[in-house]
């Protein structure tokens, strides 16, 4: 049977490459291009670029599109909301949506207690907010975040950032009273305790001895996890170690913000990563695939927290852009009528089995992980030495876009694929993006 990839030219084509000439005069070089290709249309996971080619997008605009491009609520929930007002500044005079939005993210985060919810326009302006009112709220000053983490390109963004090239070189200076503590990143932990399921950082007794080689926990506002490390790798949290994080947050008086920006809205097989563990955040960031391609982040958590801050001292001319909030309740009605989350962790159990069925024959998979369908491998030269393989991880990616799938890296050692595929892929789609994947990665070893 005919898939659905059809390349009609060698990519880039010539549309594409004068696109890409414009581009180059008119946009700086410090915005990444991970492919060469001018889109002109997108639906469910399939894009088409200018000369005509079909590729599948098993980036999904880096995770935006959880819902599928162009899902028809939302297409449709956004032409509605067009026939009425596309701006009033919720600020100013305040409309239903956005309000309707905050009840939903309200009710569908997890914890039961007294939440509140406001917008704002990308995912580091929600990471700022969020830590702005927590230090609000606690009076203190000090925020720790963690090694591989990503949490945006603003200033706090980058100065939580643990990736210093590209995010961070020549930045600098970076806020004051950031402090980075490891990560439990398994595939890479040394300990000698390590067994499986069981974390070695995960005690009270480590948690105190990190701390107090960086920062009195008594000065902390809060700690900021992203429960699966999204950009610095797809490393999920160890079930054991996110409990003792929130026991000593608790004991301390530290606000635990769990940033699901990348987590969140079905992808690793639940609505919002947290619930894997059973633990209550104070605060929850999110944006990507919150409103199915439409720019939007919120910060959601307990409504003592978020009302410490006086009025005028949260929002902004543009958050919960009407449009965006349509859209996004479009998203939450399809995610729960088409139970987006229990399709994610299918397709995580496809995609996995798939990467783990390749490890058997190909010794650079060091590590195939993730959470539902938040799922990666880690290329290595050699599973003895770990050594990164970042050259083949470059090379896969292009012999994959070579025949017509979109992939995406990911880690602070850059040698991680990552799928990011809408989640309303068709089974045959997916199958016919995975088998390209396959023969990209034998080409790729040569
Ligand atoms: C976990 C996480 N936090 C924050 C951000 C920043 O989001 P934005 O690019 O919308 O500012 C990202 C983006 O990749 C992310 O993955």
């Amino acid at each position: 049977m005919a898939g659905v990839i059809s390349l009609v030219t060698p990519l880039p084509g010539p549309r594409s490459q004068a696109l890409a000439a414009r581009r180059a005069k008119a946009v700086p070089r410090g915005v990444p291009a991970t492919t060469p290709l001018a889109i002109v249309h997108a639906e469910n996971a399939v894009v088409t670029d200018a000369d005509g080619n079909r590729l599948i997008d098993f980036g999904g605009g880096i995770g935006v599109v959880n819902s599928g491009h162009r899902h028809p609520r939302v297409v449709a929930a956004v032409q509605e909301q067009l026939e009425h007002f596309t701006h009033v500044c919720f600020p100013v005079s305040m409309y239903e949506p956005y309000i309707a939005l905050a009840e939903k993210l309200n009710a569908l985060t997890p914890g039961t207690h007294e939440k509140r919810t406001f917008f704002v326009n990308s995912g580091a302006e929600a990471v700022e907010n969020a830590i702005k009112a927590a230090r609000r709220f606690t009076g203190r000053q000090a925020i720790v975040c963690y090694e591989h983490g990503f949490h945006g390109r603003t200033y706090l963004g980058m100065s939580l950032a643990s990736k210093v090239n590209p995010y961070k070189l020549g930045f600098g200076p970076f806020m004051p009273e950031v402090y980075r503590i490891p990560f439990p990143y398994c595939y890479r932990c040394d300990s000698v305790k390590k067994t499986p399921g069981s974390c070695c950082m995960a005690s009270k007794a480590a948690m105190e001895q990190h701390f107090a080689s960086i920062v009195d926990p008594g000065s902390v506002a809060c700690v900021i996890i992203e429960p699966e490390i999204g950009e610095g790798g797809f490393m999920p949290v160890p079930v054991d170690y996110m409990v003792a994080l929130r026991e000593f947050c608790t004991a301390h008086g530290i606000l635990l913000i769990a940033d699901e920006i990348q987590t969140g809205f079905g992808r690793t097989g639940k609505m919002f990563a947290m619930e894997h563990y059973d633990v209550v955040p104070d605060l929850i960031t999110t944006a990507k695939s919150l409103a199915g391609g439409l720019p939007l982040a919120a910060v959601t958590g307990r409504a003592d927290v978020l009302d410490a801050a006086q009025p005028g001292g949260l929002g902004g001319t543009y958050g919960g852009n009407p449009l965006a909030c349509a859209a996004a309740l479009a998203v939450l009605d399809a995610m729960a009528e088409e139970n987006i989350p229990a399709r994610a962790a299918a397709l995580g159990e496809t995609i996995r089995d798939r990467f783990s069925g390749w490890a058997e024959s190909v010794p650079e998979i060091g590590d195939v992980r993730g959470l539902g369908a938040m799922v990666a491998i880690e290329l290595v030269k050699d599973r003895a030495s770990k050594a990164p393989a970042k050259e083949l991880t470059g090379k896969l990616q292009a012999e994959a876009l070579k025949r017509g799938v979109i992939l995406l890296s990911a880690g602070t050692l850059g040698n991680v694929i990552r799928v990011l595929v809408p989640l309303t892929v068709e089974d045959a789609v997916l199958e016919e993006g995975l088998a390209v994947m396959e023969a990209a990665l034998k080409a790729a070893r040569g």
